[in-house]
């Protein structure tokens, strides 16, 4: 079974840090693990961390992304592994802010947060610059098994209209009328697969994830219970990418103040 939120840790030689949980490592996880390792090995040789700190002079910024390739896929598209959210052609704003968040420990996953330790603001702001420039095609869900409809049609109504009774407002209103986000910070949902959304959706719920002040999505995620969750997760995750997958220029009003959307 696929663990709901993987924290990303990795055997601390690849990366050269420390796991910050200790964890019990299922067989099926383990060998993944390994897989994974075997990947940054090939893909990021003495290790992505180094890659990073100590950039050849020759060394172009595309070059030294590749140490995210194992994870993120090429150039930041995603794989198919189920978790690793993409980074590909997102907003800069919302990319900057979650390397800061990672950084700066609004945002709790080891490898993440080993990796920018020790980056300032102006190379996080390359970084991000440089994976929202990528425009680069979206893959299709793999078909799932047949899912209820009447929870489908629910995940539906809560991504495009809300749930007045409960003070949630549609996801679209925030997340762009495409749900592919918008300029400057406002994330995508469409694109991502299930299990990460569960993760995150999850993490501002136990506050082992957060925003800059006010955080409206830790607002809105505490409003969903868990009928909710599952529900707009499995519509967002079984959504076929449509022709445009660009971020919206700009939003209306969003119908909460968000202290990192705006930006
Ligand atoms: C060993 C795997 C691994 C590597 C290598 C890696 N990442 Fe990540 N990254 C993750 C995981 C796992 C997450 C999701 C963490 C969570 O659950 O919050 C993540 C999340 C992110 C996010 C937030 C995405 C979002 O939608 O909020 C950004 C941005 C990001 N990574 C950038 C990078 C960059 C840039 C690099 C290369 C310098 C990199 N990552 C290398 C595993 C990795
Ligand atoms: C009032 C505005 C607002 C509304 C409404 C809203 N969100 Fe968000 N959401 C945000 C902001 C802002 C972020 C980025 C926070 C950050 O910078 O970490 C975000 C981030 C997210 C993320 C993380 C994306 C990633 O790549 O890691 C998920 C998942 C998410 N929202 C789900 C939802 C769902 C599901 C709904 C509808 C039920 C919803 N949001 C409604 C403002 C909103």
């Amino acid at each position: 079974m696929r663990p709901a939120r993987w924290d990303g840790a990795v055997p601390a030689p690849v990366l050269g840090q420390a796991p910050k949980r200790s964890m019990i490592v299922h067989p099926t996880r383990l060998l993944s693990m390994l897989l994974l390792v075997l990947l940054v090995l090939l893909a990021a040789g003495p290790g992505a961390r180094e890659a990073l700190a100590q950039p050849a002079p020759d060394a172009s910024l595309a070059r030294r992304m590749q140490a995210c390739t194992p994870c993120h896929g090429k150039e930041g598209r995603a794989t198919p592994d189920g978790y690793f959210p993409r980074i590909a052609g997102k907003p800069a704003g919302y990319l900057f802010n979650q390397l800061v968040n990672f950084r700066d420990g609004r945002r709790e996953n080891a490898t993440m947060a080993e990796l920018v330790a020790h980056l300032d603001d102006a190379y996080l702001r390359d970084i991000a610059a440089h994976f929202a420039a990528l425009d680069l095609p979206y893959v299709a869900p793999a078909p799932g098994r047949s899912e209820a409809s009447a929870q489908l049609a629910r995940g539906e109504a809560l991504a495009r209209q809300g749930d007045a009774s409960r003070g949630v407002p549609a996801c679209a209103a925030c997340h762009g009328g495409r749900l592919t986000g918008a300029l400057p910070a406002w994330p995508g949902l469409v694109g991502l697969p299930r299990d990460y959304l569960l993760g995150q959706l999850g993490a501002w719920r136990t506050g082992q994830r957060r925003a800059a002040a006010p955080d409206c999505m830790g607002t809105i995620a505490r409003r969903l219970d868990a009928a909710d969750i599952e529900a707009v997760t499995r519509w967002l995750a079984a959504q076929a990418p449509g022709s445009e997958m660009k971020p919206a220029a700009a939003l209306p009003t969003p119908p909460l103040e968000c202290g990192s959307g705006a930006r």
